[in-house]
């Protein structure tokens, strides 16, 4: 599903005069804007209603496009860039003396990927070609394309439904496959520390192991600590309205059951296959590997959400590093769901 050509040139013509364009992501869809332009990268803040010291990830349309945005790049980066880009891994670098405190949240580190998606990476090139936004940096800047807090959208409708007309143009590419976000890596603490994992995401901790040959540490935000932040970090992100409870796989039916009985009203989100279905009208099965689970994540939890129960009980998930994203994405939206509702149950 590409959009024809035009879309694109329109998108690159909006972007060179500082608008928004939503765009398909292998991950999730991302809410574009020139990075080198900071009344651009102010719209995004005005969109998505999110706090403006977060930082925001440059995408670039090669590794090649680094030296602008980045100083001082240490060795495993280029090593990392070359086994995982184009693809969904996020670097956190040093910042280039030209990157606008407005994307870095006015940090001196900037996040950088080069997205495997191939509209992304159409757009990204022919913006590149057409001169790439102020100063010919070449970079877009683009958070998830939600309002800030929610969901992270993986359909182009998804997108509509969030930001409404705040976007001008959505390009459609379809159902985002990884459907997580990127994994974050802080490579900003020189060669004697380990990187730093800042966000799980399909790309894992020991994928990254086998390239650079150290496990990332995982970060253990303390309040006040000064590691660059991170807004997928916060407790509750990635939240539907409705509140959600996780539940170990063997007590699913049992607390499916008891909370039917107390007249409450609940979707289920699960990944085995449950003993009695008929006790919940509203039920998404999700694949029983990590990615295929992940893939479906987004676009299950908005549908439930959209359903208006009283609760979504969770499936609980395996816990093993291969599903630490996964595991990570629903602890947070366990934590933001349905703020302000009394949990039943
Ligand atoms: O998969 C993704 O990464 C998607 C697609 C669109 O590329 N983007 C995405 O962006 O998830 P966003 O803004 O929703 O989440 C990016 C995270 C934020 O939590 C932000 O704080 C963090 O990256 N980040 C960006 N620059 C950073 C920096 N210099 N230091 C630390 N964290 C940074
Ligand atoms: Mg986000």
């Amino acid at each position: 599903m590409r959009p024809e050509l035009d879309a694109i040139d329109r998108a690159v013509a909006l972007l060179q005069s500082g608008e928004l364009v939503a765009f398909p992501t292998e991950t999730v869809y991302g809410l574009g804007a020139d990075a080198a332009n900071p009344a651009a990268v102010a719209r995004i803040f005005t969109a998505k209603g999110r706090p403006a010291d977060h930082p925001l990830i440059v995408h670039l349309p090669a590794d090649s496009y680094l030296e602008r945005w980045a100083r001082d790049i240490p060795a495993v980066a280029w090593e990392l860039a070359e086994a995982f880009w184009p693809g969904p891994l996020t670097l956190i670098l040093k910042r280039a003396a030209a990157v606008p405190g407005a994307v870095t949240g006015g940090q001196d580190s900037v996040g950088l990927r080069v997205p495997a998606h191939p509209l992304a990476l159409d757009l990204l090139r022919a913006y590149a070609r057409a001169g790439g936004g102020l100063a010919g940096m070449c970079g877009v800047a683009a958070p998830s394309a939600n309002r800030f807090g929610r969901i992270s959208p993986t359909e182009a409708a998804h997108v509509r439904d969030e930001l409404g007309d705040a976007v001008k143009l959505i390009l459609d590419g379809g159902r985002c496959p990884v459907g997580i976000e990127s994994t974050i890596l802080d490579l900003t603490r020189g060669s004697v520390m380990p990187p730093r994992l800042l966000r799980p995401g399909r790309i894992t901790r020991e994928q990254i192991a086998t390239v650079i040959g150290v496990l990332p540490e995982i970060a253990d935000r303390q309040p006040g600590d000064r590691t660059p932040r991170v807004s997928g970090s916060l407790a509750a992100h990635y939240a539907p309205s409705t509140p959600l409870r996780l539940v170990p796989p063997g007590r699913l039916a049992e607390v499916i059951a008891r909370l039917g009985q107390a007249g409450h009203r609940c979707a289920v989100l699960c990944h085995s296959q449950l003993p009695d279905q008929d006790a919940s009208p509203e039920l998404r099965r999700l694949p029983g590997d990590p990615r295929g689970y992940a893939s479906g994540l987004y676009a299950a939890l908005r549908e439930l959400d959209q359903a208006a129960t009283d609760l979504i009980v969770v499936e609980e998930i395996p816990a093993t590093p291969a599903w630490a994203a996964v595991a990570d994405r629903l602890r947070r939206a366990a934590c933001g769901a349905g703020r302000g509702t009394d949990l039943p149950g």
